[in-house]
């Protein structure tokens, strides 16, 4: 009808016009016409993320429902907010008509193991399923970035159903231990506190704990066979 060509029409312009004009909309907050651009390109995000966390949650049920040891301990997912995307295209320069080429982490997905040995089996699942295509890897579990941030990063391309059609968007799968976990997500708050420039001596103190996460994380590996014997036998 007339109202969908309309909205279908600014869509196409708010696209053209790239970055600036829908930034500055958004910060006026404006009409439901910008509120339904952000809707459109949000909303199969939304259902990536959905459908991702429930079928790695089904994977964890079917380990458990066979009384096995699951790698993944639990799954949680978020679609990156309308301003924080519109951070990072400021801070990345990117346009709007390239934030689904550009942004990998629109959809996230994050994967808690309780072992370090436990997340290349996860990427392997992950690999090895048909539903999902590895576009690219960071191993910064090996290789931890210089704040100290452990995780493997794995992006991967995903398809969707929706009312126009198949599309298939980007999804940032992020795994890492539960000690990873507790760092980053201790690490994040002070950024946010600190809006990114945390104070040289809570970096020491941080780099230091990341540190005693990868002891903490190896000592518990020491005693996982021990753990996972325990398991066994409250399940018999
Ligand atoms: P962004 O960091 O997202 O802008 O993109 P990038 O291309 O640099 O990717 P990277 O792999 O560095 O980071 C992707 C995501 O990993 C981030 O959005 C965070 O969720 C997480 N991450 C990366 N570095 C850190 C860090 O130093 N601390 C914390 N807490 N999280 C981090
Ligand atoms: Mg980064």
């Amino acid at each position: 009808g007339g109202k969908g060509c309309v909205i279908l029409y600014l869509y196409t312009a708010g696209i053209r016009t790239a970055g600036k004009r829908i930034f500055i909309t958004y910060k006026r907050q404006e009409s439901s016409m910008e509120i339904q651009i952000w809707r459109d390109l949000l909303d199969p995000y939304d259902l990536a993320v959905r459908e991702l966390t429930t079928k790695f949650e089904h994977l964890r049920y079917e380990y458990k429902s066979r009384g096995l040891y699951c790698p993944i301990e639990q799954v949680t997912g978020r679609v990156k907010t309308i301003s924080s995307i519109l951070d990072k295209m400021q801070k990345k320069q990117i346009e709007m008509a390239e934030i689904e080429e550009r942004m990998e982490d629109i959809a996230g997905i994050r994967i808690i193991c309780q072992f370090v040995e436990d997340i290349p089996k996860v990427v392997n699942m992950i690999r090895s399923r048909r539903d999902m295509t590895v576009k690219h890897e960071k191993d910064y579990v090996t290789h931890a970035k210089t704040s100290g941030y452990r995780s493997y990063h794995v992006i991967v391309n995903y398809g969707v159903e929706l009312m126009s059609g198949p599309k298939t968007i980007q999804a940032e799968i992020q795994i890492r231990t539960m000690g990873m976990n507790f760092w980053s997500t201790i690490e994040h708050s002070l950024q946010y506190k600190y809006k990114q420039n945390i104070p040289d001596h809570l970096r020491e103190k941080l780099l230091k704990s990341a540190d005693a996460i990868v002891v903490l994380d190896s000592e518990m590996s020491s005693v996982r066979d021990e753990i996972m014997d325990a398991q066994n036998s409250m399940q018999h």
